[in-house]
């Protein structure tokens, strides 16, 4: 019997809460791989009282025994990721099997720097607001095919070549229209040495892993990082990471055919937020916003920002049902809207006075959109205790079943608290 895959995606604009979802399903996959990214991305795992984030780890890391995959479409940045493997081991908890495809790129300390100057060189109403993790730079350089691959580190030769052509070229940029300090070439390529001789034993044929994987019937966890609408072809373009959090970047991102797909399963939380800038429909820049991200605790995993807060977004949960064929939604902190006396769901937009029901493909009409609400009564008690999903209240039942009518998608796990306990699972 061949093993099954899931893919996890996010709906909205990344921290939906996608690492507890893989954490859920991890214990039935041997194999979790991260597809697309970087150290942007902050997936947070609560184990009982410890509390877990990953920056470029897969989440599937907590569980003994299991392969973790960063594959070819990930980008890497050494350091990150070092960090993460010896906090995990000094708490205990590295137990899993780790495997860097040849093909993952690496961020180089030139690619932070120039995202960072690149940003602050933009103007107000331009700027992305990105994480400073020199995503954008390094995946421009892959496209350009000057990038420096994982395999390159431990190819001094080849390495050095490929340096010294990038720095070469990046110091002019620094230089010349940052007026910033140039590198040093040797020094980078000496760093690089070092981060290939501790990346050398982890490395290898992430692909081949995953089919031999499939083949002998275990299971495999695609895990996006960031979410649909920070799609590179699919978000709100400029205002999107550079890499391809859809489904299909799973495809591309490790090495598997779209008809190998078993399921895609969408993660949105039960409101929605954003972290950087663009669009963002339903944002309340007032009380409701405010209560939203006390009471959610939404500020950024990787960098600490506040997240911007508002009612959920129908409309952009729909479009991402469809570009990325999901067959079950996750929904996450749904515990978080407890007490409110109302609670409003986006079904619509007004764009230049007219009313649409689809998610704009266009950027500058989703600039325009003017959220449509309908209102659903609330629910007063506390759900975190809940394990099954006639245990919820009423009201918050109909909430979910609003969401699967509208969005035409399963919800097959609803999040009701923080801890990895805190799921009640609907046939998932
Ligand atoms: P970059 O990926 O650092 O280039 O940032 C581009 C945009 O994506 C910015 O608006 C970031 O705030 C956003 N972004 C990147 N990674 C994440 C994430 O993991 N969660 C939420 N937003 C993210």
């Amino acid at each position: 019997m061949k093993g099954r895959t899931d893919v996890i995606v996010g709906v909205q604009w990344g921290d939906e809460g996608k690492g507890r979802v893989v954490d859920a399903l991890a214990g039935r996959s041997g194999v979790v791989v991260r597809y697309q990214g970087g150290a942007n991305a902050g997936h947070t795992v609560v184990v009982g009282n410890e509390k877990f984030v990953f920056h470029l780890l897969p989440s599937g890391i907590l569980y003994p025994g299991k392969l973790c995959v960063i594959g070819n479409g990930v980008v890497i940045d050494p350091e990150t990721l070092f960090k993460e493997l010896d906090d995990l081991k000094k708490r205990g908890k590295l137990l899993a099997r780790l495997v860097i495809s040849h093909g993952a790129h690496v961020v180089m300390p030139y690619h932070k720097l120039l995202d960072r100057l690149a940003e602050g060189a933009r103007s107000e109403g331009s700027r992305i607001g990105t994480t400073g993790r020199g995503i954008g730079p390094c995946y421009s350089d892959k496209f350009g095919r000057v990038g420096i691959r994982a395999e390159d580190l431990v190819n001094p030769a080849i390495l050095k070549e490929k340096l010294m052509m990038n720095i070469e070229q990046k110091n002019e940029i620094l230089t010349k229209i940052y007026g910033a300090e140039p590198l040093e070439a040797d020094t980078v390529y000496e760093t690089a040495l070092e981060w290939g001789k501790r990346i050398e034993p982890m490395l290898g044929d992430a692909f081949l892993e995953i089919h031999n994987a499939l083949e002998t019937g275990i299971n495999v966890l695609f895990e996006g990082a960031q979410g649909t609408l920070l799609d590179v072809d699919h978000g709100t373009y400029p205002f999107v990471t550079s890499s391809s959090p859809c489904s299909g970047g799973a495809c591309t991102g490790a090495g598997v055919g779209p008809g190998r797909i078993d399921r895609v399963i969408g993660v949105t939380k039960a409101y929605c937020t954003r972290v950087g800038e663009g669009p963002f429909p339903t944002e309340d820049k007032g009380s409701l916003g405010e209560l939203l991200r006390t009471k959610g605790g939404e500020f950024g995993a990787t960098t600490g920002r506040p997240r911007r807060c508002g009612w959920n977004d129908l409309v952009a949960v729909d479009y991402a049902v469809k570009v990325n064929g999901i067959d079950g939604l996750a929904l996450t902190k749904l515990d978080v809207l407890s007490g409110f006396e109302k609670i409003s769901v986006c079904t619509a937009y007004e764009i230049d006075g007219k009313v649409r029901k689809s998610f704009p493909g266009s950027c500058a009409e989703l600039a325009k959109a003017k959220p449509l609400f309908e209102e659903l009564p609330g629910w007063k008690e506390d759900i975190r205790s809940c394990r099954r999903f006639e245990d919820l209240p009423s009201a918050a039942q109909d909430y979910v079943r609003f969401i699967e009518e509208r969005a035409s998608a399963p919800v097959i796990l609803i999040g009701v608290g923080q801890g990895r306990e805190d799921t009640i699972l609907r046939g998932i």
